[in-house]
């Protein structure tokens, strides 16, 4: 019964589910890969970094690790999954080859196109020239997304003419991200949600649904991020519209990967968006969102480890959720998601009541400063989104560091 687990990953997702395995009873020991210095209060941290497989395999096989669980794309799109399986491994992520669901936004989408799954029009192109002729052909706004993972930062939503333009160029010419290859999509106007499912090839475990922030400010104004807060559940999200979305874009992407030989384990993630009533697919991921994760597993009833044990075992499992909301407000360094600084030392942590799940940072000495972008997820709970909305910014406002900033509306429209 004393398992062991090691889940890969520094930031706040994965102190989340270093969190939710810790209150597991077959749980006896956490390893994190590199985990940080929220995460190092719950499990022991490894210095490994997540795109370093062949040492992170040595090392499950070193201390005969139960389960790993993946949190980084970067390490799943490595073949993290295909490696530890071949050395009879557990691991819950996705294979290299299922992984392009989110590597891969043209894989996607042709996905998509080919079994009739409600998602935004689109062409994808690599000639600069004829992408900007379909773009002055069609209507304005609309959104330019670059084919590779370009951690969230690649998509732009073009208000303008001048400012598609200037994106083509950027995604095109200047090869700003590499090798250059654009989607170009039709701008579907609603509210937006994460449904998180997991995943065993035909078997689906649905997750509650959540909401992200992407944009950097207020009112959702400024550059797109990771994501600058969340909640759970989502008032708008009626059952009916969970189901909709299951029946027509979750459960038929998860079977057209069985069919086509790249069956999907792990977190399948639809970033949805309610155009017109419809549930429709803005993106996929490959993984567990961040920070959707960490306003989801507190809301988890149940033991995780049995939870995620099942799903790799492709077992039956009924997932519970506790009726509470929890939502949570990211802080993020000055200046994220473009140039920040690091090592700015954050007081007033241990004023905090409400759990805060660490994002960027780093211990020196008896000090907790700042090493990444976004910084500390500060969650508040509540038996209202207007509660937990309350508690998450009264523990904002205990925190001091002045090298951060956050949003002051997550939740504030539906509250
Ligand atoms: P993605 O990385 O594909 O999730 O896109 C990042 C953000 O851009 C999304 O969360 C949306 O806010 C916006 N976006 C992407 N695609 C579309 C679309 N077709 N219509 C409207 N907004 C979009
Ligand atoms: N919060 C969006 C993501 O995880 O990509």
């Amino acid at each position: 019964m004393s398992k062991k687990v090691l889940v890969i990953g520094g930031g706040g997702r994965c102190h989340a589910i270093v969190d939710a395995l810790s209150r597991s009873p077959q749980v006896s020991k956490i390893y994190a890969a590199p985990g940080n210095a929220g995460i190092a209060t719950a499990a022991e941290c490894v210095p490994i970094p997540v795109s370093d497989v062949k040492n992170l395999l040595e090392f499950a096989k070193a201390e005969n690790i139960d389960m790993t669980i993946v949190g980084p794309e970067a390490a799943l799109a490595l073949g993290i999954v295909d490696a530890f399986r071949e050395a009879g491994l557990k691991i819950f992520g996705p294979t290299k080859a299922a992984a392009r669901i989110e590597s891969s936004k043209e894989y996607a989408k042709d996905l998509m196109a080919r079994h009739g799954v409600p998602t935004a029009a689109y062409r994808t192109f690599d000639n600069f020239d004829e992408a900007l002729a379909y773009v002055k052909a069609g209507p304005i706004p609309v959104v330019i997304k670059y084919d590779g993972l370009a951690a969230g930062k690649g998509v732009v939503v073009a208000l303008t003419l001048k400012e598609a333009e200037d994106a083509l160029r950027d995604m095109l010419l200047d090869e700003t991200f590499g090798k250059g290859r654009v989607v170009i999509e039709e701008f579907l106007d609603g509210p937006e949600f994460s449904f998180m499912c997991i995943v065993n090839g035909n078997r689906l475990y649905p997750l509650a649904i959540a909401r992200d922030h992407k944009r950097a400010y207020d009112h959702d104004a400024g550059p797109n991020t990771g994501g600058m807060g969340a909640y759970s559940p989502v008032p708008f999200v009626t059952e009916e519209i969970k189901q909709t979305a299951l029946e027509t874009i979750l459960q038929p992407v998860a079977d057209t990967m069985v069919e086509e030989g790249v069956p999907f384990t792990g977190v399948l993630y639809g970033g949805l968006i309610l155009h017109k009533g419809t549930p429709k697919v803005i993106e996929f991921n490959a993984r567990f969102g961040d920070p959707e994760t960490e306003v989801v597993l507190p809301r988890f009833d149940g033991d995780f480890y049995e939870f995620i044990d099942a799903a790799v075992e492709g077992r039956e499992y009924e997932p519970k959720w506790k009726p509470e909301t929890v939502l949570g407000v990211v802080m993020a360094a000055k200046g994220y998601p473009g140039h920040y600084e690091k090592g700015h030392t954050i007081l007033g942590l241990k004023d905090v009541t409400t759990p805060v799940y660490h994002m960027g940072t780093g211990t020196y000495g008896d000090k907790i400063q700042t090493v990444g972008g976004r910084v500390l997820m500060v969650l508040g709970e509540g038996e209202t989104l207007a509660a937990a909305r309350k508690a998450a910014y009264a523990s904002v406002n205990k925190i001091d560091c002045k090298g951060l900033f956050n949003r002051t509306d997550i939740g504030a429209r539906e509250a």
